[in-house]
């Protein structure tokens, strides 16, 4: 197994035992990245918020933690990431405040209008097709609603035409923010 493979199997594409080692790393990393990202948001109380590629769940469990009045729903295609995530926030998948299901961002298993935010980690560049992906999420966002997208350094995801990828998918006021810590990408419906 090359390098590359090994990645992908830890973080990209999280399966079996690396999955689970990767996933493992995922949710104690990012510690001030990920409410960075979270903050690009500015997600008001009562909202209901999608995280596309969830991973571990840290993120759904910052959001549910933050957004105590809120509704937070995520997908993600791994069944590792699934487990993990669900571990991680058992207690509100149990009061109903957070849902999350195994699917992928081509495919969202969400009716349209059904979300004011939507947050996507270190996700986009492992999806097989990032224009069906940015187009399901702009169908699932009402009107007005927020996309934020988050890259850290180490996400191999390069900033060229990723501005003018989102406006192709029916994106506005779309804006790229610099971070030390890598970069992220706001965008309205
Ligand atoms: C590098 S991990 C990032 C996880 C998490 N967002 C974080 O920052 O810790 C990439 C995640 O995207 C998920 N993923 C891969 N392909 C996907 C797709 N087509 N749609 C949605 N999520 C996908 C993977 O299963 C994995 O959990």
């Amino acid at each position: 197994m090359n390098l590359d493979d090994l990645l992908l199997r830890m973080f990209g594409r999280p399966c079996g035992l690396l999955g689970r080692v990767g996933g493992f790393i995922m949710a104690h990393t990012k510690r001030t990245f990920t409410p960075w990202a979270i903050g690009l948001l500015e997600i008001q109380p009562g909202d209901r918020v999608l995280e596309v590629g969830f991973g571990p769940g840290a993120a759904i469990r910052r959001l549910a933690e933050s957004t105590p009045a809120g509704f937070i729903a995520g997908v993600d295609p791994s069944r590792e990431m699934l487990q993990q995530a669900r571990t991680r926030n058992a207690k509100a998948l149990r009061a109903g405040r957070v849902d999350l299901r195994q699917g992928s961002a081509e495919c969202l298993p969400f009716e349209e209008h059904s979300f004011d935010k939507v947050l996507s980690i270190n996700s986009l560049q492992v999806w097989s097709d990032t224009r069906t992906g940015l187009r399901e999420i702009h169908r699932v966002l009402k009107k007005g609603g927020q996309l934020a997208l988050g890259f850290t350094v180490h996400s191999r995801q390069s900033r060229t035409g990723l501005v003018e990828t989102l406006a192709a998918a029916g994106f506005g006021e779309v804006r790229l923010i610099e971070t030390d810590q890598g970069f992220g990408l706001v965008a309205k419906k």
